[in-house]
């Protein structure tokens, strides 16, 4: 494998294989006997290079195979098969080398202890990694300022608020400075302020380049915040994987046109006017913002270039920016017009 991969998978597939659930006294009874087993295929033929000091966002819907593929790239699962390497070694060996470069948050689970201060679970982590103690003193003194925890770390976990509990997490997962880091839905229930706080430290570590980091995430803004690349899973399978600018393309995004007036704000009969002159295949989007501006979101170049013509024509003064539609909106149409059959029957 070439040195500069962090992640190569190849032809990876999971299936899962839980026991059907019993109806009646009857299939209870047969089932303690002979137990009958469903088949959930979570990966088909994952494909995906990642490389090193890279911070690559996994997208996809819920049950799309991102936790599943987390998990066997960490080595809680195995692969049914296919090939995986990770930081060039097999995850679910979980040898010593792998797991001290590994660092792993998983937002809706907890690696702290529950009633003990933060700062006991950390030492207890500088321990289990046999981390030299300066080494770890300055490493957590860091990273409590960066996350700005100071003030909780000597509060019993149960006792924080959900965002200091994830950023405190956050802590435990690099204190030994991990070669890699997969953040499982980070953001997961913070209100916007966490959001935003862990959003940006993020983006200021991933962007350093010394840590490759693996970030699932419902919300598009915390990937288009902190990630250079995305692998998009729809079926247990990688639909693409490439800058977000090519997933955009790919996606056909459409664009995004905000109208500012100079001499007055923009009112709701100024978007009816253009509404009505617009099918709404061709405006996916007008909203008027408490500031006065309107932004439209246009599906394709002819439809943006149309719209520009009666924006034109109907305010010359107005200023205009045009930019890529956010990935948010291009996610959420290729999901509305994919509804595919076997997704929906999928479990
Ligand atoms: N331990 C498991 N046993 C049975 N099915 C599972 C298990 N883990 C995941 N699945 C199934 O695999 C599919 C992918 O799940 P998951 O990887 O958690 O999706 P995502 O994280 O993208 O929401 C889903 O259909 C889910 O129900
Ligand atoms: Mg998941």
């Amino acid at each position: 494998m070439a040195r500069t991969l962090a992640i190569e998978a190849k032809d990876l597939s999971k299936t899962f294989h839980p026991r059907k659930p019993s109806k009646g006294i009857r299939q209870t009874l047969s089932d303690l006997v002979v137990p009958r087993y469903s088949d959930i295929q979570a990966l088909r033929g994952i494909h995906m290079t990642i490389e090193y000091g890279r911070c690559v966002g996994l997208l996809g819907a819920n049950g799309a195979g991102k936790s599943t593929l987390v998990k066997l790239m960490c080595g809680i699962q195995t692969p049914t098969s296919g090939t995986l390497s990770v930081l060039g070694e097999r995850p679910n060996r979980r040898s010593h080398s792998f797991l001290r470069r590994l660092g792993v948050v998983f937002g809706h689970k907890s690696s702290l202890w529950w009633d003990l201060p933060v700062a006991d679970s950390l030492d207890a982590y500088a321990r289990i990694y046999r981390l030299d103690r300066a080494a770890y003193r300055s490493e957590r003194a860091q990273l409590v300022e960066c996350l700005n925890i100071g003030h909780v770390i000597d509060k019993p976990v149960r006792v924080l608020s959900l965002g200091e509990r994830v950023k405190s997490e956050l802590v435990a997962s690099l204190i030994h400075r991990p070669t890699l880091v997969f953040l499982d839905e980070p953001t997961i229930g913070l209100d916007v302020a966490a959001r935003y706080e862990l959003r940006e430290y993020l983006k200021q570590r991933t962007q350093s380049g010394h840590l490759t980091s693996i970030i699932t995430s419902h919300d598009m803004n915390d990937i288009e915040t902190c990630c250079q690349e995305v692998v998009l899973i729809d079926g247990g399978r990688v639909l693409h994987q490439g800058s977000i600018t090519s997933l955009k393309k790919a996606l056909g995004t459409g664009s995004s046109i905000s109208i500012i007036l100079p001499d007055r704000p923009f009112t709701s009969q100024d978007g009816d006017r253009l509404r009505q002159l617009h099918a709404p295949q061709s405006m996916r989007s007008i909203t008027l913002t408490t500031s006065g501006a309107l932004h439209i979101v246009a599906p394709d170049h002819d439809s943006q270039q149309r719209i520009l013509a009666d924006v034109y024509a109907f305010y010359p003064n107005s200023s205009i920016q045009v930019s890529d539609a956010p990935l948010e909106d291009a996610i959420l149409q290729h999901f509305l017009s994919s509804e595919t059959p076997e997704r929906r029957s999928r479990p």
